[in-house]
This record gives structure tokens, sequence and C-alpha cells, in this order.
């Protein structure tokens, strides 16, 4: 599991250049699966949402432009670079679109908040990143309101006929692209370590389930490469 350490000071180090990074790596595709991440949550019409592992916001204002508007959407992350790149860009945004939006600092593992204060949490390209997913996941339950949804959208194994061409990407022209991108090709060794080592989709979803939630479902997107999870509390 990764050192929350690391992982922090790794997000203040690329935080500046996260979203070109993020935009450019993916090919664009980091647009689509926000968006199914956000149809998902706005069919469940939640009354709030906690974005956690939020980094600069976007799952935060994507969700705020989907859901009726005033519903409260909270951005929590425990890295604060990342979240001043996220307020940044509030600030930067007419204020009357983001009413009931907040960032706020927190750890995934000790979640600062009340039991049961969220109809919803997602969770985007963050259990990844979490020193310990059993305890993230069961502060994520904690949070939730009965019957209240969690969202994870997150990199899975890829359908065997895209491994090769995939993991050749990941290992050898990512952590390029993205040294002279960010200045930071360490940053991006990492991240094709954590997606590697990360559990395909039948094991998630028994993570999922072990932490206590049910009607545990999820749908491979872009070859598989990611998953979206839902699943209710
Ligand atoms: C890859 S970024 C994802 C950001 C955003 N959700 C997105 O989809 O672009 C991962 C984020 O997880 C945050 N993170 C990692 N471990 C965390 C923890 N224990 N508690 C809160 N945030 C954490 C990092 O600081 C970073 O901002």
């Amino acid at each position: 599991m990764p050192d929350p350490v690391a992982v922090n000071s790794m997000f203040g180090r690329i935080a500046r250049r996260y979203d070109l990074a993020n935009h450019l790596l993916s090919g664009g595709m980091d647009f689509f699966w926000r968006r199914r991440l956000v149809a998902a949550v706005a069919r469940r019409q939640p009354r709030d949402v906690l974005d956690l592992a939020t980094g600069s916001g976007d799952v935060a204002f994507a969700l705020k432009r989907a859901l009726p508007a005033g519903t409260p959407v909270v951005g929590m992350d425990f890295c604060q670079p990342m979240l001043d790149e996220a307020n940044a860009k509030k600030a930067a945004r007419p204020a009357r679109e983001l009413a009931g939006l907040s960032f706020r600092h927190g750890d995934g593992l000790a979640l600062p908040l009340p039991d049961a204060s969220f109809d919803a949490v997602t969770l985007s390209f963050g259990l990844r990143n979490m020193a310990d997913r059993r305890q993230s996941l069961a502060e994520i339950r904690r949070v939730l309101r009965p019957g209240g949804h969690l969202f994870v959208l997150e990199f899975s194994q890829p359908w065997r006929a895209v491994r090769p061409v995939y993991f050749f990407y990941l290992r050898h022209l990512l952590p390029r692209i993205a040294g002279l991108v960010t200045g930071d090709k360490a940053a991006y060794v990492y991240l094709n370590d954590t997606v590697e080592q990360f559990p395909d989709r039948a094991q998630l979803t028994e993570e999922i389930r072990a932490a206590g939630f049910s009607e545990v479902h999820s749908a491979a997107l872009t070859f598989g490469t990611v998953a979206l999870h839902q699943a209710a509390r």
C-alpha cells in the first residue's frame, strides 16, 4: 500500500500541472470518465455529496453543474496544494454557479465528518492512493447515510487484448511525457506501479462488499482500463 507521507508530498509537487497532465496523458478520456461518474451520481438525486480525494476539484465542479442549484458538494483532500488549485479555480468562476461548493482539508482514513452526513460519496482516482483501502471504505461507509451511495472511479485491469500496448504505454511512454509536463517523472513511475498493482473489477467488488456495502456493481470503461463501481450503504 502507498506511503501516505510520500503520496501527499508527491501530489503537492505536481499540483500546479496536475490537470494538464491528466488531460494529455489520458488523451482527453478523463472528461468522458468524469461525465460517466457524475451522470451516475445525478441519477440517484442525492441531497449532498462528498467528493473525497477531490484533488484540483474537477469532479466537484462537474457535480455542481449536474445537480440542482445549491446542492451542497464538499471536496475533501489531504494535500493542501491540490486544495489550493481547487480553490483558485473556484475563485475564477461565477459564484452563483458554485453556491454550496466548498473544499476542505481531510484525511480519507480518518474523515473529519460526523456519521451519516452525506447521501453520496465519490472517489475518483483516489482509492488507489489510500494507504489502507479497507480503512478508507469503512470511513466512507460511516459518513454515508443509510441508503446512500458510494461511487468509485478508478484504474482497473484492462482487457487481455489491449494489455501489451497499454502496459508499454504506462511503463515507458507515460513517465517520459509526464516528466516533461510536470517536471516529476518519478510521480508517474509511481502512477504506473499503483495502476498495475490495483485489483481488477471482481476483486474490488469483493473488497467493497467486504466493507459492508450492498448492491455493488461495476462498469468497464475504455477497454477496461478504468472502472466505475457503485454500491449502496
Ligand atoms: C489522482 S488524484 C485524483 C484527484 C481527483 N479526484 C481527480 O479525479 O482528478 C488523487 C488524490 O487523492 C488524494 N489523496 C490520497 N490519499 C488521500 C487521503 N488519505 N486522504 C485524502 N486525500 C487523499 C491526493 O492528495 C490526490 O489529490
